[in-house]
Formats: C-alpha cells, structure tokens, sequence
C-alpha cells in the first residue's frame, strides 16, 4: 500500500487507547499515513495513548492523530463525538473510514445487557450518528468475533441461526436478542459473558449486513480480528501481539472487496457467519447449507 495513495485518508478508530485498536491507530498514521480520530472513553488514557503515538511520528510524515473522547454505551457522548469530528471536519471534508473496534465482553465479568450495548448497540450508535448522518464517505469496520459464528453454531433456536440468510430488519435483530434473553442461550446463566459475548458477534455481523443494504455507497465490512494478546483476553493463553490482530481490519479499510456487508476471517478471507472457519480454510462461498439444518 503506497503512503501516497493512502496519505490524509481521516478514520475515527473507537477503543482506540487499548489493545488492537491502539494497534491500529498506530499503523494507520505510521504506516499509511492516515489522520487518526483516536476514540477513547476516557480522556486520560486516550491522551496518554495520542502521546505515545506522537512521540514515534517521524518530522515530515504525513501521519497524524487527535484524540476523540467517546464512550460509544452512551447516545449523548456519542452525539456530543459526532459534533466535535464535524468541526474538526469543517464543512466540506468528510472522513474516510469508521472501525467500531470498542469491546467487552469476555475476560471481566460484565453484566450480558452491557456487552449488548457495548459491541452491538454501540456499533449501531456510531453508524447512525456518523454514517447516516454523512460524516463517513467511504468505509465502516466493524470488529466482530469467531465467537459469533461460534455463537450461532450452538445456538439452540433455529430462527436465530435462520438469520444468517439475510436480517429482514433491525426488528428482526431484536427480536433475537428478546428470544435469546428469554433464557435459551446462557445469557443469564453461568456462561453469561461467553453467552452475551457470542450473541453481540453474532448480531453485530448481521447489523453489518442489514447495514450494508441501507447504505450501499459505504462498504461495511465485519472482521474477526484473530485471538489477540489483550486485556480482553487476559488469561487466555492467547500469544499474537495486538498489531497481528490488525490485517483483516486493515484489509477491509483499503482493499477491494467483492460484496458489501461481508464477514471475514483473521486471514482477510470472507467467512460463514454460522459456523467458525479457521484461517487458511476455504473461503466461504455465500451459501448458507444444511449443515445446521437450514
Ligand atoms: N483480543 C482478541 O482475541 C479478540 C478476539 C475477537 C474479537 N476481539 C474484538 O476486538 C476489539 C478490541 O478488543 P481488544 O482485544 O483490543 O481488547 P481491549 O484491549 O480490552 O480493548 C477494548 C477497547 O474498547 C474500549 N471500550 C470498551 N467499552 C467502551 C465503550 N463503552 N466506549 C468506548 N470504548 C470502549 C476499551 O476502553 P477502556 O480502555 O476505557 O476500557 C478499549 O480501548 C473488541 O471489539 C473485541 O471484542 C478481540
């Protein structure tokens, strides 16, 4: 990817202070010399995070990052967000890319309503207050999970996995989480988080569907972004440093893709949302088969 090409493109990166989404700011001004809108929830590990990445642009690099505070739970920090990039904007630029990368979900224990609000609703939050409303001209990632192919390869109700032919609406989506809540799926059981968790990848990846027909001038792309080394995952075992957990966001920010409101795989190739595919496995064909009965 030449730096010229990609010099100036302007992406807001949300939880971008932590893990891989600090991973990514990072690369996106270094690498492709991007303008980073960091977003952080907190103000002060969001400027230590603008700092330290300040601190490694070389003089005259094109590469620059300002720090948004948005805690992406919250409609009023998101609206108040929307604002602040607006002016930062002015009137006649736009930016060129959105990752809704802010988590939770899997290592703490979370409370299931706030993974929902969180991973799916959050992401919902920023498209509907940048995408919609014309602040975004050309990309959308969203970080999603092997947890929700996971998710829906054990899910218990047929109409949920039955989703994964096509979302009819946001209602339908909702109506999953209602039957999901009612008890079927962990959710308020032992295995809450993992529950909650899978269920909010598994919605995320159809909202990024359902999106994608809504808004066909965006590409909107949902991304399994690997097991990654971070305090999402303490504990885990997991030993790939945040910046491999960057390439399929990446590869959804600046490459040609095929189809719009895809999900892919760590290894930039499109997955099943209904079962997990493991990098370096056949890509998936489109075909929703009957595997699990649909
Ligand atoms: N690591 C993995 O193996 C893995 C696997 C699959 C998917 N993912 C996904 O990758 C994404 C990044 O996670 P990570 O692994 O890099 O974990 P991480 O280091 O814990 O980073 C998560 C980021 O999200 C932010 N965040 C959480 N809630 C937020 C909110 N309400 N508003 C704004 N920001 C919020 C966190 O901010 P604070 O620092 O303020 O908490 C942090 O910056 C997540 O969507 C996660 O589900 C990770």
């Amino acid at each position: 990817m030449s730096m010229t090409a990609k010099s100036r493109k302007k992406i807001l990166v949300t939880g971008g202070n932590s893990g891989i989404g600090f991973a990514l700011c990072t690369q996106l001004v270094l690498e492709h010399g991007c303008h980073v809108f960091l977003g952080s929830r907190s103000r002060q590990r969001g400027e230590e995070a603008v700092a330290s990445i300040r601190a490694l642009i070389p003089a005259q690099h094109s590469g620059s990052v300002e720090l948004t505070e948005v805690d992406v739970g919250e409609d009023a920090s998101v609206l108040s967000a929307a604002n602040a990039v607006r002016e930062a904007l002015g009137t006649d630029d736009q930016l060129y890319g959105l990752v809704n990368n802010a988590g939770i979900g899997l290592a703490a224990s979370v409370a299931a309503e706030e993974v929902l609000n969180t991973n799916l609703y959050g992401v919902k939050r920023m498209c509907d207050a940048f995408v919609t409303e014309g602040l975004v001209s050309d990309r959308v990632v969203n970080v999603g999970s092997g947890s929700g192919p996971g998710y829906v390869h054990r899910c218990p109700q047929p109409t949920q996995r039955a989703l994964c032919k096509t979302p009819a609406d946001w209602k339908a989506i909702e109506a999953m989480i209602a039957i999901s809540a009612d008890g079927m799926t962990g959710l308020h059981s032992e295995a809450d988080v993992n529950g909650a968790y899978g269920l909010s990848k598994a919605m995320l990846a159809l909202y990024t569907m359902l999106f994608a027909e809504e808004m066909p001038n965006i590409l909107s792309s949902c991304v399994s972004p690997g097991w990654i080394a971070t305090k999402l995952v303490a504990g885990s075992g997991a030993t790939k440093k945040p910046e491999e957990g960057t390439l399929s966001i990446r590869h959804c920010l600046f490459e040609s893709l095929s189809g719009n409101g895809w999900y892919y795989g760590s290894d930039c190739v499109r997955s099943p949302l209904h079962f997990m595919r493991n990098p370096g496995e056949q890509a998936y064909d489109g075909v929703v088969d009957d595997v699990i009965g649909l």
